[in-house]
């Protein structure tokens, strides 16, 4: 009988769990809501192998997931993208995007992104209280993939309720339902207005592959737009939000980066290692009978792989649950591995050293205004971010304004 894990545990503090089911084995079976069973994949070195064997798919098949909630149409252009398929979809998909988010096309980007990020932080008053999750974590990643993709400034307000209904997935089916149809419709309906008005932005690159080379079909297109969407800035948002918390709770860790620059892409580093953005991969189904360690995952299992255990396994990483950016040459499984490691791998490092360093440039020192322990982590099963980060920052004497 799998033991039901506690979830408003696992959301608030996850890691005292997963040392617990790591000590027992490399892979547990556990029930992550009442009645949803999965194997759960927990030590670093088996949860690589995992992301890596093909006989772990992505593709659901037959229709599962949310169509019960929200038909199978609506379903369809919800998932029909890279997370969910298996090669040779996965394969057509990937090639489609993989050129748009490159090393080289990413970097290019970087004066823009500074330039934005500084803009962002000019908006908050010396002294001031203020979100910044809300001023800075959230707009900045947002604005970044809004940009890219083409969609109009004045909708992309319409994001944060969204992305708060959809990463909470199956825990607010009701709210789900309402929230993924008017997404969809809106997708769609920004892409009749490219379609018919073809702009420079990768959206309107999509359309023209759809409509000319036919390597998308109008579901996969839309999927493609709301993952892009998603991955883009919820995971990213939590990178700068929940490291930019790490550091004010280690304020010698801020310090040893305002002396020293360079720590600052090894930092970023720990941070994905520390606290994983996304908690753990997107689930996996059993094409086959797959070992792991001593235990045998049946054939249709669906198997969830723990980046963030992997991320906390003793058995790889010395002083496990310390958060050290002298940890320079630790890896981590915080962008996964395998096929679908993450595309935006690239532009999510950029925009987090260029976030770190502005706020560096500027403030001499950040404080949390409420208490550590007044926060509250988000409650979602995928995704670890803080709802909230309350500061009010010094500013740096060489940039303080009159
Ligand atoms: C700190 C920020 C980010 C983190 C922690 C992160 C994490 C991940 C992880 C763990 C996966 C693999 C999931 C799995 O195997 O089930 C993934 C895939 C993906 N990510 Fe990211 N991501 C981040 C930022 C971004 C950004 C900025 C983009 C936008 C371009 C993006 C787009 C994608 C896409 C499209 C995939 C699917 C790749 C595939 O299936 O081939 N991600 N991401």
């Amino acid at each position: 009988m799998p033991r039901q894990l506690p979830v408003d545990e696992l959301v608030s503090d996850p890691y005292p769990i997963y040392a617990a089911l790591r000590a027992e084995g490399p892979a547990a079976a556990v029930e992550v809501r009442p009645g949803y069973q999965v194997w759960m994949v927990t030590r670093y070195v088996e949860a690589r192998q995992a992301l890596a064997n093909p006989a772990l798919g992505n593709d659901p098949g037959n229709g599962r997931w949310m169509a019960d909630v929200v038909g199978d149409a609506v379903n369809a252009a919800m998932n029909k993208h890279l997370l969910r398929a298996d090669p040779p979809d996965h394969t057509r998909l990937r090639r489609l995007v993989s050129k748009a988010f490159s090393g080289t096309r990413v970097a290019a980007l970087a004066p823009w992104i500074s330039k934005l990020a500084d803009e962002l932080l000019d908006r908050i008053e010396p002294g001031e209280k203020v979100d910044l999750l809300d001023s800075f974590a959230l707009p900045l990643p947002l604005q970044v993939i809004c940009e890219l993709l083409g969609i109009p400034a004045g909708d992309r307000h319409l994001f944060r309720d969204w992305s708060d209904v959809i990463i909470s997935g199956a825990h607010q089916r009701d709210r789900y339902k309402d929230m993924a149809e008017a997404l969809v419709a809106y997708v769609q309906r920004l892409t009749a207005v490219k379609r018919a008005d073809p702009q420079d932005d990768l959206l309107s690159d999509l359309i023209s592959v759809r409509d000319d080379d036919d390597q998308l079909s109008d579901q996969e297109l839309t999927a493609m737009v709301v993952l892009l969407l998603f991955a883009g800035h919820e995971t990213t948002m939590n990178l700068l939000g929940t490291g930019l918390f790490l550091l004010l709770t280690h304020p010698e860790q801020w310090a040893a980066l305002r002396a020293d620059r360079s720590l600052v892409p090894a930092a970023v580093e720990e941070m994905l290692r520390y606290e994983a953005p996304l908690r753990t991969a997107f689930p996996r189904y059993a094409r086959e009978g797959v070992q792991i360690g001593d235990v045998t995952i049946p054939v249709g299992a669906v198997v969830m792989i723990a980046l963030q255990s992997a991320n906390h396994d003793e058995r790889r990483y010395v002083s496990n649950d310390d958060f050290d950016l002298a940890r320079t040459s630790a890896t981590h499984l915080a962008f996964g591995h395998g096929i679908h490691f993450c595309v935006g791998a690239p532009l999510a490092r950029l925009e987090g050293r260029i976030a770190f360093n502005a706020l560096l440039d500027r403030y001499e020192s950040i404080s949390l205004a409420v208490p550590p322990e007044d926060l509250r982590w988000r409650f979602s099963t995928l995704i670890r971010g803080l709802e909230s980060l309350p500061v009010i920052g010094t500013e740096a004497v060489s940039r303080q304004r009159q």
